[in-house]
């Protein structure tokens, strides 16, 4: 049985075969109305959301379809303290494929090595979001031709925005793909991607601050959200919520063949004036999520494009040292957790947790 946690737990041919799926049903979705019919989807949303719960909520729909679960974790029994684990076993007696989102980071793979079904991490913390990426991906191959040989912007809440880190790692797996990271200091590409991604793909990328550097520059600008959920210290994010804004005047300096991308809610940074330029994709972008979601889930439940049955083995994992220091890390919440640690170099001299990846 598959899963997705990580962006990179499909291989490059895989993604293929999920993106060509979802072209397919979008030429001709009547065929797919029933393939789903008598399966259940469970969404197990303990962080609010709009567009990606019901982006799967209506993929199942439009697969004939059902769907059950809950928004918001004071509303299950998660509020009576069960864990993460419990949950999918008892959700997994009922449901046949689960989307979780959650705020703790790591606690999609908890469930994925509790649940008796497909788990899909639809978002945990400030870590991975990989449906999000297959939205990006299927948006950029549909406008641009093309997942390799180009180069994207990425602007905004680097350090926070889960839906970036999963972008990087799914695109540094594509030839000739160059990134230019636009962010203020504070909020900068985790050193973890640069050292673990980037430079052992020998990946070409550029660290700016403002976006007039490198606007004129990119084939895709992903704009972001500045992650205000995740601030520990508030005054820092009132301080840097409006550090960019894509208007009009800034368009004029980009290419005619340009698009720009946003996983959405969008705040302050992309005036309303640049929705009505034909570059702004943010709104097509948001109904290719539905159809690769629609395409996921009949990959993980094995009706469409059959997958090997595990991708490669397990990490080792080592259980020392005892406590992740991450505070959004799912260990920090759920007692009983065994603590695990990944070895990130040959040399073993670097570690990471096994759930959020977070440097020990
Ligand atoms: C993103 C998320 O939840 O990480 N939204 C989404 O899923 N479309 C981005 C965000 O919240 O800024």
């Amino acid at each position: 049985m598959r899963h997705l946690i990580d962006s990179t737990d499909l291989s490059v041919a895989e993604i293929d075969r999920v993106l060509n799926l979802a072209d397919d049903i979008i030429r001709d979705p009547a065929a797919y109305g029933d393939c789903c019919k008598g399966k259940i989807l469970a969404t197990l949303f303990y962080e609010p959301s709009t567009r990606t719960r019901l982006s799967f909520e209506a993929a199942m729909l439009r697969l004939g379809g059902s769907v059950e679960g809950f928004s918001s974790a004071s509303t299950s029994s998660v509020s009576k303290g069960e864990t993460v684990a419990d949950t999918v076993r008892v959700v997994g007696s009922y449901a046949d494929i689960i989307a979780m989102r959650h705020n703790k980071e790591g606690a999609p793979r908890v469930a994925s090595m509790f649940s008796p079904v497909p788990v899909i991490n639809a978002g945990d913390g400030g870590h991975q979001h990989p449906t999000q990426t297959l939205t990006d991906l299927l948006t950029i191959r549909s406008l641009k031709g093309r997942l390799s040989g180009f180069t994207v912007g990425m602007c905004g809440d680097l350090k926070y925005g889960r839906t970036v880190h999963s972008l990087v790692k799914a695109l540094s797996r594509y030839e000739g793909v160059r990134f230019v990271f636009i962010a203020p200091e504070e909020l900068k590409i985790p050193r973890h991607l640069i050292d673990e991604v980037l430079e052992p793909a020998n990946i070409d990328y550029q660290e700016v601050a403002t976006l007039e550097e490198a606007i004129g520059e990119v084939d895709a600008l992903y704009m972001t959200r500045i992650q205000q959920e995740r601030f520990l210290d508030k005054s820092e994010y009132e301080r840097l919520k409006d550090v960019y804004r894509l208007d009009a005047e800034k368009m004029a300096m980009a290419r005619a063949d340009m698009i720009v991308l946003h996983p959405l809610p969008r705040v302050n940074e992309i005036a309303p004036e640049v929705d009505a330029d034909p570059r702004a994709a943010y709104f097509k972008q948001v109904k290719y999520g539905m159809y690769v979601r629609m395409a996921l889930i009949l990959t993980l439940l094995g009706i469409k494009n059959q997958l090997a049955p595990v991708r490669t083995e397990e990490p080792d994992w080592v259980e020392e040292p005892p406590v992740c220091h991450n505070p959004a890390c799912i260990t920090t919440v759920e007692n009983g957790l065994p603590q695990r640690f990944v070895y990130t170099d040959e040399s073993h001299t670097h570690k990471k947790c096994f759930y959020c990846e977070h440097d020990a």
